[in-house]
Parts: C-alpha cells; structure tokens; sequence
C-alpha cells in the first residue's frame, strides 16, 4: 500500500511482526492510516513440510527482517527519524521467530532514541478488525466479542476500552477456546489427510462451494463445562474415519499427490482430481466448523449482551464463515442483533499494520516497554 502526504500532527508508528512464518513491516499513521504494510510470508518454504518448521521461520526471519524493515520505510516515504515509536510483537509465537522481530525492534528504537511498545499477537488481531473499519469511516461500538480463529489460536475474548490518559485503554477476558486444535489447524490437517496442499484453509474454501454441505453428518462436539469453548479434534478424527470406510477415494488421492508434486495446486486443478464424494465430505467439513464458530461466538454475544463480534486471523478470510455470520447476526434472527465486523484478506492474516494499530492505542496512554523487554511465547491476553 503506497502512502499519502502526512500531516504535521500525526504520529507514525512502525510496527513490526515476526511470531510465525510471516516477517511483516507497516507504518501506520495515527493508529489508523496504513502508509505501507509489507508482508513476506514464509509458505513456500515450509508447504513441503505440510507445516511451520520452527528452525527454519527463524533462520528465513533473520534474512528478511531487515529488508523488510526497509521496504516498509520506503513505502511509506518515511526514514527512521519520521518515526515516533516502534512496536514489537511480544508473544505469543514460537521463540526463535518472535526474537528475530522482537530484537531488531526494541535495537532500532533504544538506537533512534524513540518509545518501544510491546503488543501482543492477539491485541494485534483484535486491532486489525478495528482498523479495518476506521479505515471505512465506522466505529464498532464495544465491549465487543471478538473472535480470532487462525492456525494457532481459536479465542473468544470480550474486548472492553476504558478512557485513560487522552485515550482509551484497552481490556480483554478470556471467554473461552479451543481445547484441542484451532480452527485453522483442522482445515490443514484434513487437507493433509486428503492430499489438498498446505495451507489447507483457502482450498478447502474454495472446493468446498462445490460440494453438498448435508451429504456427511459430523456430530456437534459433546463437551461439559464452558459452554463457550471450542473442540475440532472430534471432526477432524471424523473425517479420518470417514476415509477409512472409503477406500475408494484413495486413488484420487493418489493422483492429488501427483499433481501437487508437480506444482499443480491451484483450486481448478485439484478440483478435477476431486470427486463429488470428496467435494461433499470437504463442503460438509466446513459446515460443521463454521456453524460451530458462529452459533458458539454469537451465543457469547448474547450472553455478555455486546452489540459488536469482531472476527479476525486467517480464517476470518473463509467466504462461508463471513456470509453466516452474516445471516445469523441479522435482525429479527435467533441470535440476531449484533454488528459483525471482518478484516480484509490482507489484514485478517499476521501482518504488522495491526501490531502497528495495536502500539498506537498503548502509545497514546504512554504505556511504554523497557530495555527488559523479552520475547514471551506463551504471553496470555489479559
Ligand atoms: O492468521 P494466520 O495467517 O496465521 C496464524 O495461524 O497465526 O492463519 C493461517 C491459517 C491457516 O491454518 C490457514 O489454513 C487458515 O488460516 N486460512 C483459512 C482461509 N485462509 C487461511 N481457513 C479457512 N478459510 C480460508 N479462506
Ligand atoms: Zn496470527
């Protein structure tokens, strides 16, 4: 994204993310004006693997971070002195990857002298809905429920701001999640199993349109205690043994191979490898994952009476997800009444315009990091 011309008052915030496999840069102005976002993902390198390999994001991190840094200044027609702060993704993430990012950070800002900000990943996904829709001119009313749903996290926070210091600080709660694997760590796992590619989210989407969402039953998770946590191991193992009753699919799958170790993984390509019982088991995967998040996330809602969802991580880019929320938050519905705000495709996956977002809310409240500042894995939001 190319900038425009900045006016005096504005402050410029770089925000940089590196907690997976995307090394990511922006500059964001006034916590709402993207000047640039660069993003250089890491999937070709780690679709062999048919998963991230936590070695190789960082090694494939500490090669880009720099230029990606630089690519995003000059985007945004900015040089390190225009900055006012830079902000880091503290956590959660895998350690060697968040270090990279989070090193050069907090080095750059001690260097120019400037505030360095610690966001956590999550914060950064809760930003990303709430930029999206400045960017449209809207202000989501909170407390909202906000759900992230990407390949690590499936999470329902309720999401309050309280005034503080000429800005709003923000809070989170942790409503509920997944107790086994996130959403989109199913979507990969059941296009593992049926030789779909990696990643498994935007094919499955894709082939999924072509298939009978009601040919294949897969029972609602039975899970006792919170009603607002998530399960998607049953449906994957469902899925599982669905493929062990039908040996006959295992030819296509076979050919799927073929094609994909040729370089053939565009939807069109596999969808002619795939047959109308493949197409109808993929279709009616998706319904039941997505009924799940909607029907769970809309009851929070409910319950916690917010009139805002917000949806964000790389599932929040599922076209199926995105049309039932949709309809079931309507007026006059069930579970009606409730406004539901999406990122775009390029801000609902890990970017650093969001990181950049999410500093800028702490920067107004002078709520800064230190030289202590570490890398936290498994840094809870709270
Ligand atoms: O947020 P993200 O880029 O990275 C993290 O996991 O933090 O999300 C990537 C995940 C992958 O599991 C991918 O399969 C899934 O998001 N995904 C989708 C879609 N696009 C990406 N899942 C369903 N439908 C999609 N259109
Ligand atoms: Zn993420």
């Amino acid at each position: 994204m190319k900038g425009t011309a900045l006016s005096e008052r504005e402050n410029l915030i770089l925000g940089i993310e590196s907690s997976c496999d995307e090394t990511a840069a922006a500059v964001v102005a006034d916590g709402r004006r993207i000047l640039s976002s660069v993003v250089s993902s890491q999937i070709d390198l780690h679709r062999k693997y048919g998963g991230v390999v936590p070695e190789l994001a960082s090694r494939e991190h500490l090669r880009k971070i720099v230029p990606v840094v630089r690519e995003a200044l000059d985007q945004a027609k900015s040089s390190l002195n225009d900055l006012d702060a830079v902000a880091v993704t503290q956590g959660p993430g895998l350690t060697g990857a968040l270090l990279v990012g989070m090193t050069y950070g907090k080095v750059l800002a001690l260097a120019l002298g400037k505030p360095l900000i610690a966001v956590n990943h999550l914060e950064g996904h809760v930003h990303a809905v709430l930029l999206e829709a400045h960017l449209a001119g809207k202000r989501p009313a909170l407390p909202a429920i906000c759900l992230i749903v990407s390949g690590g996290h499936t999470v329902l926070y309720h999401v309050k701001a309280e005034p503080s210091n000429g800005g709003s600080r923000f809070s989170y709660a942790r409503v509920g999640g997944t107790r086994d694997d996130a959403a989109g760590e199913a979507y990969d796992k059941v296009a593992r199993m049926l030789v779909l590619g990696y990643p498994g989210g935007p094919i499955i989407d894709q082939l999924a349109a072509h298939g009978d969402p009601k040919a294949v039953r897969f029972g609602e998770p039975k899970m006792k205690g919170n009603p607002h946590d998530f399960s998607f191991s049953g449906i994957k193992t469902a899925v599982l043994y669905h493929l062990r009753r039908h040996p006959e699919l295992q030819p296509e799958i076979d050919a799927r191979r073929q094609a994909l170790a040729r370089g053939e993984r565009t939807a069109d390509a596999l969808r002619r490898l795939s047959s109308v019982a493949t197409l109808d088991l993929v279709a009616s995967f998706q319904r039941a994952v997505v009924e799940n998040l909607v029907t769970r996330t809309l009851a929070a809602a409910q319950e916690f009476h917010a009139r805002t969802v917000l949806v964000s991580g790389g599932v929040a880019a599922n076209r199926e997800l995105r049309a039932t929320f949709e309809s079931k938050s309507a007026p006059g519905k069930k579970m009606g009444g409730v406004e539901v705000y999406f990122p775009s495709r390029a801000l609902s996956t890990d970017n650093a315009a969001m990181i950049a977002a999410a500093g800028y809310a702490r920067f107004v409240i002078g709520d800064f990091a230190d030289a202590t500042l570490n890398a936290e894995p498994n840094l809870a939001l709270a």
